[in-house]
């Protein structure tokens, strides 16, 4: 359906869980989280049950994020009962990636048809410290694993830190040459309590592109990530740019949180509550959702932090 800016709403980002087995700094607190009670989050059931709401309103690009979503027990059956919804034509899986090295091939049968990896460095002392507890060569083995099972398009996306990573800029986009996937780099949002970061760390994305020289543009494939490519390379480089170039005027996204809040928009407080609803219920909340869904989201910068209200594993991205 279409909201009251004109935006046409056709992808939902749909959260699973909360938890992850890694503690990234700019996500979330190192103690983890306070685990909200079990009753609190939705069933499988409930959570069907709003993807089928939401593709009744038009919905047909779903995002499964966490937390980490493959660290669900159910995560297979759910993809496959996500991608068996009518309407819904493509169910993609944001990751850590850490869990694909056994869960690529059956996701892939499960009907996942694109995977966005996170991983901001390839140095593993330096994703040890950016993860809190992560080992860099599980990462890897499970990018290995997920571009062995015949994957459309991967994208890895590293978000980018002033002082930690911005000298691997031209590293992580060689990758783009080995192997055929785009690699994203992502300006650092400031959310909630991912207080650990000074001024210095939030960088523009621009930063990214001057450090790669020769880089020729490319024709957007509909995602928020403006998109460039490095002569000769297999795939391409993606510019994501929430904080100095927000793109909330191309807006086309829903989000579900895994206790089952509706957000209109990522750096918001507003949420409406899905939970103990029937499939009629839902589709009307989501309708209510979409037709509340702000212009913009407000100032974003190192002092305007996010009004999202919730660090980023609580809300998927
Ligand atoms: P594609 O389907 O491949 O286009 O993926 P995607 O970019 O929609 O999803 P992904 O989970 O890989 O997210 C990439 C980055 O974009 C993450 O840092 C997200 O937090 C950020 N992002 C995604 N959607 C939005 C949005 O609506 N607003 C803002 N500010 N950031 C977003
Ligand atoms: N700023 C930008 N991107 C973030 N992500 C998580 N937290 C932040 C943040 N504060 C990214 C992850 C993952 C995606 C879902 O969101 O790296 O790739
Ligand atoms: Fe886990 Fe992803 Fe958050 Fe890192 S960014 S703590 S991998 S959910």
């Amino acid at each position: 359906m279409t909201d009251t800016y004109g935006r046409k709403i056709t992808y939902l980002r749909l959260s699973v869980t909360e938890r992850c087995n890694l503690r990234c700094r700019y996500c979330m607190p190192e103690d983890g989280i306070c685990k909200k009670r079990h009753e609190e989050m939705l069933t499988q059931e409930e959570t069907v049950s709003a993807i089928r709401a939401a593709a009744a309103l038009g919905i047909s690009k779903l995002r499964i994020t966490g937390g980490e979503p493959l660290i669900k027990p159910n995560i297979i059956d759910l993809c496959a009962q996500a991608a068996s919804v009518d309407g819904i034509r493509e169910v993609c899986v944001t990751t850590n990636g850490t869990l694909l090295p056994k869960l690529a091939k059956p996701l892939r049968e499960a009907g996942v048809s694109r995977l966005n990896i996170s991983l901001d460095t390839l140095d593993p002392e330096k994703f040890r410290y950016i993860t809190r507890v992560g080992n860099l060569s599980d990462a890897l083995a499970g990018l290995e694993a997920a571009l062995d099972c015949g994957y459309d398009r991967i994208k890895l996306n590293a978000v980018l830190i002033g002082g930690f990573n911005d000298d691997e800029i031209p590293v992580l986009a060689e990758l783009t040459r080995r192997y055929p996937l785009d690699v994203r780099f992502i300006e650092l949002m400031p959310m909630y309590d991912s207080g650990d970061f000074g001024p210095e760390a939030f960088l523009p994305c621009t930063v990214a592109a001057e450090r790669l020289p020769g880089l020729e543009v490319m024709e957007p494939d509909g995602s928020v990530a403006k998109l460039y490519r490095l002569p000769g390379a297999q795939g391409n480089i993606g510019l994501i740019s929430p904080v100095s170039a927000h793109f909330c005027a191309e807006c086309n996204r829903i989000r579900v949180t895994a206790d089952g809040k509706v957000k209109p928009c990522l750096h918001s407080s507003d949420e409406i509550s899905l939970k103990g609803l029937d499939e009629d219920g839902m589709r009307e909340t989501l309708r209510r959702a979409i037709l509340s869904k702000p212009r913009w989201h407000g100032e974003l910068s190192y002092r305007e932090r996010s009004r999202a209200g919730r660090n980023m594993n609580q809300i998927g991205g």
